[in-house]
């Protein structure tokens, strides 16, 4: 069963517990919580004292999206907050093995993110190590960006990776994702989906969410 992981970077942020509520209750499979450090990425969103406040208000997992510099920092805050899976970039932490090998010993999940403009083949030594790879379909920074067409090629190439490497990591993608693409991108065997804009966007958010799932396992 494929997952739909709703980006909370395009909610209400003077309301944010109503839109989790509705998250929770449209069955959303994991709730995508993007921290940007206006280092790493030209903008600035929340950091671990947000998470930790919205963290008694659902059950849903936490999938943290890291787009920081020098991420190893703030691996302990950002695990106390509530973090469930966190997403580190291949470009912002120069000794990658140890970082994720620090997460990992904190008991929760890992994954690994890249650039659009970053080769998947970068990852071959680690990719045993991780439970997630994020490869981001837009340039990191804001939503409601196009999907870059040339993530699909990384998408199969990263899936040739996982079946020789004998390896069980999920391919999440972020980024550009909507009903109209959402199928194809699909079918070339994406696990997880973010999806921002597509969701809060729409009249129906709900039943946005049950759209997307429904497209993306046909
Ligand atoms: C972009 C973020 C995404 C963003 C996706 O830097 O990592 O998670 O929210 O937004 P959409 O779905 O609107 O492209
Ligand atoms: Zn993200």
């Amino acid at each position: 069963m494929k997952m739909i992981a709703p980006s909370i970077l395009s909610a209400n942020f003077s309301n944010l517990s109503k839109d989790i509520e509705m998250l929770d209750r449209a069955g959303a499979d994991m709730l995508h919580i993007d921290v940007m450090d206006g280092l790493f990425v030209p903008n600035i969103t929340i950091g671990p004292l947000v998470i930790k406040a919205l963290r008694p208000l659902t059950s849903l997992i936490f999938d943290v999206h890291l787009m920081i510099e020098k991420p190893e920092r703030y691996i302990d805050l950002f695990v106390e907050a509530g973090a469930d899976i966190l997403t580190v970039h291949y470009e912002a932490s120069l000794h990658l093995h140890r970082t994720i090998h620090l997460i990992k010993s904190k008991g929760i999940k890992v994954g690994v993110s890249l650039n659009p403009s970053t080769p998947v083949f970068l990852l071959k030594e680690i990719l045993k190590d991780v439970d997630l790879v994020l490869l981001m379909s837009v340039n990191p920074g804001f939503g409601g960006q196009s999907y870059i067409e040339n993530t699909n090629n990384k998408i199969i190439e990263l899936n040739e990776l996982r079946r020789n490497l004998d390896a069980n990591f999920l391919i999440e993608v972020d980024g550009g994702i909507k009903a109209s693409n959402i199928k194809d991108v699909s079918e070339l065997g994406v696990d997880v989906f973010v999806a921002g804009s597509e969701v809060f966007n729409s009249k129906n958010p709900s039943e946005k969410i049950i759209q997307l799932r429904k497209l993306a396992n046909e």
